[in-house]
Parts: C-alpha cells; sequence; structure tokens
C-alpha cells in the first residue's frame, strides 16, 4: 500500500542523522530533488484512487515538510558548529609558550642577601623613606651643624629641614631600637635618597641593606665572623679585610673589601688591578647612638654594617652602568629571566 510505504519513508526521514555535509545534500537529492522519491510518488499519488486521496494527499505533504525541515536543520547545525571550531581554534594544537616575567636584579640581589641573613637569625625592618632629622641624622651622632653631614648630600621637602628624604635605612634601625628591646638583630632593606650626579657609577636614588645586632656582650669579633659568613655565603670568596674608616654612628668603623681575585680581565678592570674591593662600611654601634634610642650603652653593645645593592648587583652580573636599573629596559630585564 502506498500509504505505509509514505509511513515507512516518514520514520526514515526522521531518525536520518549525519553531520556530513555531502550526506545533507544525498538526502536533500534523495527525497526533494528533480527526480527525488517525493516527486515520484505525486506522480504516482495521480493516479490512486479517489478516495485514497484526502489521506494520501496529507500524508505526501508532510513528508515533504518533514524532508525539507530535516534539510534545514542538519545545515543549521553544520553551521554552528563549524562557527564554534572556528571560535575555539584546533583544540588539539600544542599550545603557545606563555612569556614569563623576569625579576629585577636588585630584586634578586635584595632577596639573597636577606635569605644569607636570615639564616643566622636576623628579621627584616622597614621604615619610611620621608624621614625627620631625629631618625636620618640626629639619633645617629650626627648633630646639627656636624660636618659629617655633608658626607650624604640630602634632599629636603619643601624647604623644611626637618622633612627629607632618607639617605640611608640607618633610620629604620633607630626607630627599630626605639621600639624593640634587645637582643637585636635586624637587617633594613631598602630605597635611599641623595643629591648626587648621576653617573654610571652614582646614582641619586638607590637601595641599602643596612644591618644592626645588639646584644650583650657584642664584640668586634663577631662583627668580623658576621662579615666572613655574609661574603663566603654570597660570592663565594672567603678573604676580606677591613680598613679603618670613620662614621659618625660608629666607633670604631671600617670599610670592608673582599678580595675578589685577579683571573679575568674584568678582575683586573673592577679591582683596578688591586683583586680588593669595597663592599660596605660598619662598626662597633656608638654608644651616644644607644642612648639616643634609650638603649643602655653599658649594658649592651652592638654591631652595624651597611652595603648598596647596586653596586652588588653590579659585580655579579658585570653591570658596568647604574643607570641600567631604572631604565626598565625589557632587553636589559629580560636577562634575568631564569634567576629567581
Ligand atoms: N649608613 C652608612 C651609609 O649609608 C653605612 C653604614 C651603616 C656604615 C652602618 C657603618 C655602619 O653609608
Amino acid at each position: 500500500m502506498m500509504l505505509d510505504k509514505v509511513k515507512k519513508m516518514m520514520a526514515d526521514v526522521e531518525v536520518f542523522k549525519t553531520t556530513s555535509k555531502d550526506e545533507i545534500e544525498a538526502f536533500r537529492i534523495k527525497y526533494l530533488g528533480s527526480k527525488g522519491l517525493l516527486k515520484e510518488l505525486f506522480n504516482e499519488f495521480k493516479t490512486v484512487d479517489a478516495s485514497m486521496k484526502k489521506d494520501l494527499g496529507q500524508a505526501l505533504n508532510k513528508l515533504r515538510n518533514a524532508a525539507s525541515t530535516k534539510v534545514q536543520e542538519l545545515n543549521e547545525s553544520l553551521e554552528n558548529t563549524q562557527e564554534t571550531k572556528s571560535f575555539y581554534g584546533d583544540l588539539t594544537r600544542p599550545s603557545e609558550p606563555i612569556e614569563l616575567g623576569a625579576r629585577h636584579p636588585i630584586s634578586i640581589v635584595r632577596n639573597r642577601i636577606i635569605e644569607v641573613f636570615s639564616k643566622i637569625g636576623f628579621t627584616v625592618s622597614e621604615g619610611p623613606e620621608i624621614e625627620d632629622d631625629w631618625h636620618n641624622f640626629t639619633a645617629l651622632n650626627l648633630p646639627e651643624y656636624h660636618p659629617a653631614r655633608d658626607m650624604q648630600d640630602t634632599f629636603f621637602i619643601e624647604k623644611d629641614p626637618d622633612v627629607l628624604l632618607r639617605t640611608h635605612t640607618s633610620s629604620v634601625q633607630v626607630r627599630y631600637m626605639e621600639n624593640n628591646e634587645p637582643p637585636i638583630r635586624t637587617i633594613s632593606p631598602g630605597r635611599v635618597f641623595r643629591n648626587e650626579d648621576i653617573s654610571a657609577r652614582a646614582h641619586c636614588i638607590f637601595h641599602q641593606v643596612e644591618g644592626l645586632y645588639i646584644d650583650t656582650d657584642v664584640s668586634f669579633a663577631d662583627l668580623k665572623q658576621t662579615l666572613l659568613y655574609f661574603t663566603k655565603e654570597m660570592f663565594g670568596k672567603s678573604k676580606i679585610r677591613l680598613r679603618p674608616s670613620y662614621f659618625p654612628f660608629t666607633e670604631p668603623s671600617a670599610e670592608v673589601d673582599i678580595y675578589w681575585g685577579l683571573e679575568t680581565e674584568v678582575d683586573y678592570k673592577i679591582t683596578k688591578g688591586t683583586g680588593w674591593l669595597e663592599i660596605m662600611g660598619c662598626g662597633m654601634v656608638d654608644p651616644n647612638v644607644l642612648k639616643n634610642a634609650n638603649i643602655d650603652p653599658e649594658k649592651y653593645t652592638g654591631y652595624a654594617f651597611g652595603m648598596g645593592i647596586e653596586r652588588i648587583a653590579m659585580l655579579l652580573y658585570q653591570i658596568p652602568d647604574i643607570r641600567m636599573f631604572y631604565e626598565n629596559d625589557v632587553r636589559f630585564l629580560e636577562q634575568f629571566k631564569s634567576i629567581i
């Protein structure tokens, strides 16, 4: 019976599924093409008995609609999946390498110094960059008109001599002594400011790490051992010398040189042919400084030291010009990518 045949085709159309463009086209030609099944059926329809025409006509129309809806639906879903595909790209493709940032060499060296000192019990202390006269100078045994104030040319803020940019992080140590009881073991990393001409070797803004150790019976020998430990850990060098020097806040005071060696041409150049390199200042905290911070100098003694981070970074990475640290040229910064 023709009606049964149509119903069977209807079921076939309904279950038909594909994601191939070619198969959709073949389906369309099979049912709806000019020589397709529906064409054939409609031709046959003309010959059937009039009593059958109503049901059969309806069934044929349904079949034709179902076939053309099917073609439309399949094409639409094909377009959608193609869109999705182009939106996500090829999900199986290997990913682009992720660009990693680099830590700034100043941060790398500062972190390393902190690591070395924290192993022997030093804490990290910080303080304000804008300071008052007391914490930057007076408490450090540098009263007004003391000639040693000229050792560090100062930036003052708005002509007020009591508001200035700290010239060293010794100011942090004064604050630390004021707020903590001995024993004290702390290092103070931070940015400092000096009114100096900018050149390859000097800048008006740079970074320091200063250290302070206060307890009963702290001696110069303790200072020397600590410095030796530091130079071994930091540079892998174990020969140092202390040259007498002067700082208002320490007595006695010394400058620390490390024996860098004279193995390469660069060694020769940076040590000016001597093999020795100056890396920091140090000394025993002057009793006046302890007194100023309400620490009893009869009971306690201590040592202090201070170094410039830029100088150490320049030595470690053989950076020829201090200005490179502040220009943020990515070609320079990129070179520190693999270093933590
Ligand atoms: N504060 C000194 C400076 O900035 C460094 C220093 C610190 C020297 C502690 C001796 C002791 O140059």
